[in-house]
C-alpha cells in the first residue's frame, strides 16, 4: 500500500461531516462484506489485498471519527472488543437435543425398520435419508432476529447454555447478517451447528504453542471449546475456527423448505457453511455412504466423530417426533475407534492426588484418532497382568473421541518372552513409602497423603484450580517450585506466603510475586461449594460439592453431619456419604480446616435449601444459640427472636425447637443433633424471622 494512497483516503475522511460519513459507511460496509465472502467462501476475489486494505482502513478511520455510526454488521466489529466480565446464561427458545447412536450396519437397518414400524402402514417403501459428517466440535446456536445476529450460545445442558456472542462474531464463517437472494429475511431464525478447528490450522497452532513453551491442546474439540468459552474475544479472533451449520432451531417469518437437504442449500445461499452430506435412497445407500466417508475420514481437514443419518423430509420428521430428548428421525453412527501399532518404550508410575499409583505406557509417538499419542493409560496392576507387557513389545493402541488412549493388546512375537517384564514397584516412586493394595478399587495406593510430594503437588494444583479456589497464576511450574522450596506443604501454607518469600524463587519477579499473593488473598472469599471441591475430598467432584453446599449451607453444619444425614441429601449416595463423613472425622482434616479459617479462608456460606420447617414461624418456639454468628452478637440474636415471640433458652433439651449455630459451635450442636433438633445458621434464622 502506498503511503500516498493512505494519506489521500485520510484526507477524504477528514473532509466529511457526520451525515457524509454515514453515507460512506453505508456504502463501505456491504462492499467490504461482499469482498470478504468472495475471498473466504468462494475463493474468487475481485480486488487485490491492497485495494481491500485501503477500503478497510477508510472504514476504520470513519468509525473512529464517528463512533455512533458503527454498524452492527461492520467487518471491524469481528476483531474482538473488550473482554466481558463473565459468561451469561442463555436459555434456548427451542432446546438443543442429542442423538441416539448406532454402531454397525445392522443397527442402522434396525433404525430404518423402527422408523417404518412407527409410521405403521403409512411409511414410504424407501425412506430418503441425508447422511452428514458428524462434526467433532463445540455445539452452537446462532440466533438471528430480522436477519441480524443477536446471540450465539453454547449448548450447555440443551435448555440453557452460555452466551458467547462476543467470541463467535469474530469468526468469518459466521454471517453477521443474513443475505437471502430473495431479500426475504426470517423474523427469527436459530441456526444450529458446530464450531470446529481447521485441522492444518490446529496443528500449526499447536506447533507454535510448543515453540513458545506453552502447553499444546489435547485435541481440536477441546481447543475449540477453550477458544469460545473465553472472556476475551481476541483469543477466538486469532484462531482458525470455523462454524458449520447442520440443523435449525426456531424459524419464523419465512417458510421452511420441504427437506433437510433443501434447508442446508438455503443456509448456504444465506452465507453459511454446512456439514458435508449425501442424499441416500434407502438404508443400504446410507450404509454405503457411511463406509465411503469412513475411508475418507483421515483425509478431511476437520475432525469428525462419526456420521449423522437424518430422515430428509421435514413432514416425515414431524410425524416421527421425539423420544425423550432424541429425535426418532435421526441417529449418530459412530465409527469403531481407530487402532494403530507402535512400540512400548517404557512404563512410568504416576502418583495422583488421591495417592493412587497408575501405570502409564510411554509409547513411540504415533498418530491415532486425530492426535499424536505418546502416553496411554494402563489403569492398574490387574490390567498390567492381563496385558503381559514387556519393554520393547509392539502394542496396539486405540483412541476414539474424547477417550484417553488405551493399550488394547500386545502383538506377541518370538522376542516377546525374552523381553524384560514390567514390574509394579513396591514403594512409591515419589516418596519411597511402601505401597498398599486397595482390592476394592483394584488400586495401588501410596498411603503417605500428607507428605508424598506428588500428592501434595496434585492436591495444591487441584486446590487452586479454576473450579476450586481459582487462584490465578498458581500453575504447575509455580506449584513445583513452592513444594520443592519447602514453602508449601498443605493448602493452608499458601495463605502464609509473602511477596519476599516468592521473589526469592527462580524466575519469579516482584510483580508476579505480588500478583500471586493478591490472587491467593482473593481466593479467601470463594463460596462454600468451590472451597469444598478445592479440598479434594475423595468422591467429591464439582456437582457433589454443590449438592453438599446446597444442603448444609455452611461448613460447620457439614462437619457436624452424620453419615446418615449425608446420605439423605439428594444426589449423595452411600459411598460419597462415607467418604465425606470419614474426611470430616479425621483430626488431620480438622486441624487443616482450622488453620485455613484462622488464615482468613471464609468458606462463604450459601443459602441452604434445608432451612427446616421455615413456615412454622418463630412465635412460641424455643431457641438455643451457640457459637459465634457471622454478623450479630448472641444477645442481638436473642432480642430478634424474642421480638418475634420466640423463647431463648441456655441449654438444649428434647423440647428445643431450633439450635442457632455459629462458628465453633461445640457440645450444644452435638446434643441438638442427637435430639434431632432443627439447626439453623444465621442466614437460616433471618429467613425464619422473615417468613
Ligand atoms: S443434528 C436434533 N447433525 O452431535 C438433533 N448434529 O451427539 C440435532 N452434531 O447435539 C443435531 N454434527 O451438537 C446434527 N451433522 C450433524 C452434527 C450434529 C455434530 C452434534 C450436535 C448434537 C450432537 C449429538
Amino acid at each position: 500500500m502506498h503511503a500516498s494512497d493512505v494519506q489521500e483516503v485520510m484526507k477524504r475522511v477528514e473532509a466529511l461531516d457526520e451525515a457524509g460519513a454515514k453515507q460512506r459507511i453505508d456504502a463501505l460496509v456491504p462492499e467490504l462484506n461482499r469482498h470478504n465472502r468472495l475471498y473466504h467462501e468462494q475463493n474468487a476475489p475481485e480486488i487485490d489485498d491492497r485495494a481491500y486494505d485501503l477500503l478497510y482502513r477508510e472504514l476504520v478511520a470513519l468509525e473512529e471519527r464517528f463512533p455512533a455510526q458503527v454498524r452492527a454488521d461492520s467487518p471491524t466489529t469481528r476483531v474482538g472488543g473488550a473482554p466481558v466480565e463473565g459468561l451469561e446464561p442463555h436459555t434456548h427458545r427451542v432446546p438443543m437435543l442429542s442423538l441416539g447412536n448406532s454402531f454397525s450396519a445392522d443397527e442402522l437397518r434396525e433404525f430404518d425398520a423402527r422408523i417404518k414400524r412407527f409410521l405403521e402402514g403409512d411409511a414410504p417403501e424407501i425412506v430418503e435419508y441425508f447422511v452428514e459428517t458428524k462434526l467433532d466440535g463445540l455445539a452452537m446456536s446462532l440466533n438471528y432476529e430480522d436477519g441480524a445476529l443477536t446471540v450465539a450460545a453454547t449448548r450447555g445442558d440443551g435448555l440453557q447454555g452460555e452466551d458467547v456472542t462476543h467470541n463467535v462474531r469474530t469468526l468469518r464463517s459466521v454471517p453477521l447478517t443474513l443475505k437471502p437472494p430473495s431479500g426475504e429475511v426470517p423474523d427469527r431464525l436459530s441456526v444450529r451447528g458446530e464450531i470446529i478447528f481447521n485441522l492444518p490450522g490446529f496443528l500449526k497452532m499447536n506447533e507454535d504453542r510448543a515453540a513458545a513453551g506453552e502447553k499444546p491442546f489435547e485435541n481440536a474439540r477441546n481447543a475449540a471449546a477453550g477458544s469460545i468459552r473465553q472472556l476475551d474475544p481476541r483469543v477466538a479472533a486469532a484462531r482458525p475456527l470455523l462454524f458449520m451449520a447442520h440443523s435449525h432451531g426456531e424459524l419464523e417469518g419465512v417458510e421452511l423448505p420441504p427437506t433437510h437437504s433443501a434447508l442446508m442449500a438455503t443456509l448456504r445461499e444465506w452465507g453459511f457453511k454446512s456439514a458435508e452430506g449425501w442424499l441416500c435412497r434407502g438404508i443400504e445407500e446410507v450404509i454405503e455412504a457411511i463406509a465411503a466417508l469412513g475411508r475418507r475420514r483421515s483425509s478431511l481437514d476437520y475432525e469428525i466423530d462419526g456420521a449423522v443419518v437424518k430422515v430428509n423430509s421435514f413432514a416425515l420428521q414431524e410425524r416421527l417426533g421425539f423420544r425423550t430428548r432424541e429425535p426418532r428421525w435421526a441417529t449418530a453412527f459412530k465409527y469403531p475407534p481407530e487402532r494403530v501399532r507402535t512400540t512400548l518404550d517404557g512404563v512410568i508410575f504416576q502418583v495422583g492426588r488421591t495417592g493412587a499409583v497408575t501405570p502409564v505406557a510411554c509409547l513411540r509417538p504415533v498418530r491415532v484418532g486425530g492426535v499424536t499419542v505418546s502416553r496411554a493409560t494402563l489403569h492398574n496392576a490387574d490390567e498390567l497382568l492381563r496385558l503381559d507387557l514387556r519393554l520393547g513389545d509392539t502394542v496396539e493402541v486405540e483412541r476414539s473421541g474424547d477417550v484417553i488412549p488405551k493399550v488394547v493388546q500386545v502383538v506377541v512375537d518370538e522376542a516377546h518372552a525374552g523381553r524384560p517384564a514390567v514390574v509394579y514397584p513396591e514403594t512409591c516412586p515419589q516418596c519411597a513409602t511402601a505401597l498398599v493394595r486397595d482390592p476394592e478399587n483394584a488400586a495401588t495406593m501410596c498411603p503417605n497423603s500428607t507428605s508424598c510430594p506428588a500428592q501434595v503437588r496434585e492436591a495444591l494444583r487441584h486446590f487452586g484450580s479454576r473450579l476450586g479456589m481459582d487462584i490465578d497464576g498458581l500453575g504447575d511450574r509455580i506449584v513445583n517450585q513452592l513444594v520443592d522450596a519447602g514453602l508449601v506443604r498443605e493448602a493452608a501454607d499458601l495463605y502464609t506466603l509473602r511477596v519476599e518469600d516468592l521473589s526469592k524463587l527462580e524466575r519469579f519477579g516482584e510483580k508476579s510475586a505480588m500478583n500471586l499473593v493478591a490472587a491467593i488473598e482473593k481466593s479467601k472469599d470463594r463460596p462454600l461449594r468451590r472451597a469444598l471441591f478445592a479440598l479434594g475430598i475423595h468422591h467429591v467432584g464439582e456437582s457433589t460439592a454443590r449438592d453438599l453446599s446446597a444442603a448444609f449451607g455452611d461448613l460447620d453444619r457439614l462437619i457436624a453431619a452424620t453419615e446418615l444425614e449425608l446420605s439423605g441429601v439428594p444426589g449423595i449416595g452411600a459411598v460419597v456419604a462415607k467418604s465425606v463423613a470419614g474426611y470430616f472425622r479425621d483430626p488431620k482434616t480438622l486441624t487443616h480446616l482450622q488453620r485455613l479459617r484462622a488464615l482468613g479462608v471464609k468458606f462463604v456460606p450459601e443459602a441452604a435449601s434445608t432451612v427446616v420447617v421455615a413456615k412454622a414461624g418463630v412465635a412460641g418456639k424455643t431457641f438455643v444459640i451457640t457459637g459465634t454468628l457471622p454478623s450479630m452478637s448472641r444477645p442481638d440474636a436473642q432480642k430478634l427472636i424474642e421480638g418475634a415471640g420466640g423463647k431463648v433458652s441456655g441449654s438444649v433439651s428434647a423440647k428445643t425447637d431450633f439450635l442457632v449455630a455459629g462458628a465453633e459451635a461445640g457440645s450444644k450442636l452435638t446434643k441438638a443433633q442427637s435430639f434431632g433438633v432443627a439447626i439453623l445458621d444465621e442466614a437460616g434464622l433471618l429467613a425464619l424471622l422473615e417468613a
